[in-house]
This record gives structure tokens, C-alpha cells and sequence, in this order.
């Protein structure tokens, strides 16, 4: 099945292009600096603004629409998978679940991490299926949206506090699949996925080459960062709230990279896309230098 991707008002997540209505709307929001994502964070107004149905919202679409373009460049098969920064979302793991083995999923906000935790067992109130009848529509898979998200909780090893500004950037476990004593958190993961994260945890340039570190740290060399987010964007706004963020462009992404022994060529397994100011990409770690 074809699947045609459509492109309407860009989402106030790219702060730079909002008619004067969001700009009206958005004068009205309380204005939260990055680090208020920890508490004022509301997951349902923002499942409700961004993942209600996939085709609502431009930048859900084009991360969807592009996604598989991006993992089948992964091995057929990954060990294992860190979604960092997740949200409440779990997009990441669906589109994942046919090659992952172990997935861990993580966020900075304990309520995006109760509502990551409900998910995994089957308590969510949010009705994730619009956004698996689109994964599966790109797919071309015949899986209905229960059966995937059946599969992929199977996958789920354990949801993690994390936090790309600390050292350790893993602060702890908040679920496992298993009880305490026999949870292994693996000190690094063979890929890391992070979207609208990295530029969204803070609002300078030094704090994002941090973040990007942070993320980097937690990657096997030979292992893959999978990255997507919004260049350009100073706010993202939703539930009535407006968070600050980093004004990220593609030379800090490339440059951030570079600093990590992470590949920023074709030869070396980079791939860059970006629509409508929103990008993928795909970077392996090279082996350390002996
Ligand atoms: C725009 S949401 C993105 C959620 C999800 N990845 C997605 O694709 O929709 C930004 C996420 O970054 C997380 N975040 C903010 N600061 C962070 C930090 N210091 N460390 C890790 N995650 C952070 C927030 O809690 C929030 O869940």
C-alpha cells in the first residue's frame, strides 16, 4: 500500500512558521524553560495535540513517513534499543519490534514514565492504533494495531529515569520486566533512538552538545544513534503550555557528531533527511581510536 505524505500547517512545534492565531494562542500559555519539562509536563495534552491520529499533526507524519527509511539501514536484528527522552510515546518500539530483541524505553518526567509504565501493561488510556494503522500502512504490513503492540510490549525490558544534562545519564530503573535483583541494564545499548528530545532538554548551544554527548555515551561502538527533531524552532507549544528550546541547526547536529566518533558520511553509514524543517537521521559510533 502507497502512502502519500500530506503537508498541511506545520505543528507549533516548529516554532519559527505559526499563523497569528497559534502566535495569539501561544502569547496566552504559561512559557516553561526546558528543565520544566520534569513537572509540567502533561502526557495526555500532548498524545492528545500530537498523536491523536498521525495525520493530524505534519512533523508525527514526516517522522513516521520517513522512519523505515532509516532502521532497515540497522543490522536485521539489534540486540538491544534505548528510546531516550520518549516521552509518553512509543512509536519508537512499534516501528522497532521486528528486529529488536531487548527494547528499554526511558524519559526525564516521572508522568511521561507512568504513562510509558500503563502502556506496557496494557492500562494506557491512550488508544495507540491510529499510529500503529500508520506504521503498519508504511510497513505494508497486514498486523492489526493490537497484535503489534502486543508484540512489541514482549520486547520491553525495563523504563528508565533518565536525565541528558547528569552523569550517569541513566539516574535509575523505575520498571523492569524483572524483579530488582535479576535487572540488568546494559551500560550501553546497540542503538539509541531520540526524538524532539536532544534540542528540546535545553535552550543554549553548550547544553546541546551535552546532550548529544550524553547520548552518545550510551552507544556500543559499531552501535547506531537513530536522531530526529526540528531545526529552527525556539518554543514548542501544547495543553497551554509553551517550553523553550535549543534554536538547533544542521551544522550543530553534524558538529555535535563529529566530537562523539559518530559517522557524519554516506561512506560511513550517515544518512540525513530533513522536510519541512524536521529531520531523521541515522549515524554509527566508530570504533575508539587505540
Ligand atoms: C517533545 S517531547 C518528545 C517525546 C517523544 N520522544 C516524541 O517523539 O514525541 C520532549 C521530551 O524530552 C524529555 N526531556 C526534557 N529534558 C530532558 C532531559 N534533561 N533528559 C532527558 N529527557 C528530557 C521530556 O521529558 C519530553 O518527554
Amino acid at each position: 500500500m502507497s502512502v502519500t505524505l500530506r503537508i498541511g500547517a506545520k505543528r507549533t512545534m516548529t516554532g519559527t512558521t505559526t499563523t497569528d492565531a497559534e502566535e495569539e494562542k501561544q502569547r496566552k500559555d504559561e512559557e516553561c524553560g526546558a528543565i520544566e519539562h520534569k513537572d509540567k509536563f502533561n502526557p495526555a495534552a500532548y498524545l492528545d495535540s500530537f498523536y491523536k491520529t498521525a495525520s493530524e499533526d505534519t512533523a508525527m507524519q514526516i517522522v513516521l513517513f520517513f522512519l523505515p527509511g532509516i532502521l532497515y539501514r540497522l543490522p536485521q536484528k539489534v540486540r538491544s534499543v534505548l528510546d531516550l527522552g520518549a516521552g509518553p510515546t512509543v512509536y519508537l518500539p512499534i516501528a522497532l519490534r521486528d528486529r529488536a530483541e531487548n527494547i528499554y524505553t526511558s524519559d526525564y518526567a516521572p508522568a511521561n514514565r507512568e504513562a510509558l509504565i500503563s502502556w506496557i501493561e496494557n492500562r494506557s488510556e491512550f488508544d495507540w492504533n491510529n499510529v500503529c494503522s500508520w506504521i503498519a500502512n508504511i510497513e505494508a504490513s497486514m498486523k492489526t494495531g493490537p497484535q503489534m503492540q502486543e508484540d512489541t510490549r514482549k520486547l520491553m525490558r525495563a523504563v528508565l529515569d533518565v536525565n541528558v544534562h547528569e552523569t550517569p545519564v541513566v539516574q535509575k530503573v523505575v520498571w523492569s520486566e524483572k524483579d530488582e535483583t535479576q535487572t540488568q541494564i546494559p551500560e550501553k545499548f546497540q542503538v539509541v533512538s531520540t526524538v524532539f528530545c536532544l534540542e528540546y532538554s535545553c535552550e543554549t548551544l553548550d547544553a546541546y552538545f551535552r546532550a548529544v554527548r550524553s547520548a552518545c555515551s550510551l552507544i556500543e561502538d559499531g552501535g547506531f544513534l537513530i536522531q530526529g527533531g526540528v531545526l529552527d524552532a525556539t518554543t514548542y507549544n501544547f495543553g497551554g503550555k509553551t517550553f523553550r528550546c535549543h534554536r538547533l541547526k544542521q551544522a550543530h547536529i553534524v558538529e555535535s557528531l563529529k566530537a562523539n566518533n559518530m559517522s557524519t558520511t554516506a561512506e560511513q553509514g550517515y544518512k540525513f533527511i530533513t522536510h519541512d524543517d524536521i529531520f531523521l537521521l541515522i549515524s554509527k559510533k566508530l570504533a575508539s581510536a587505540t
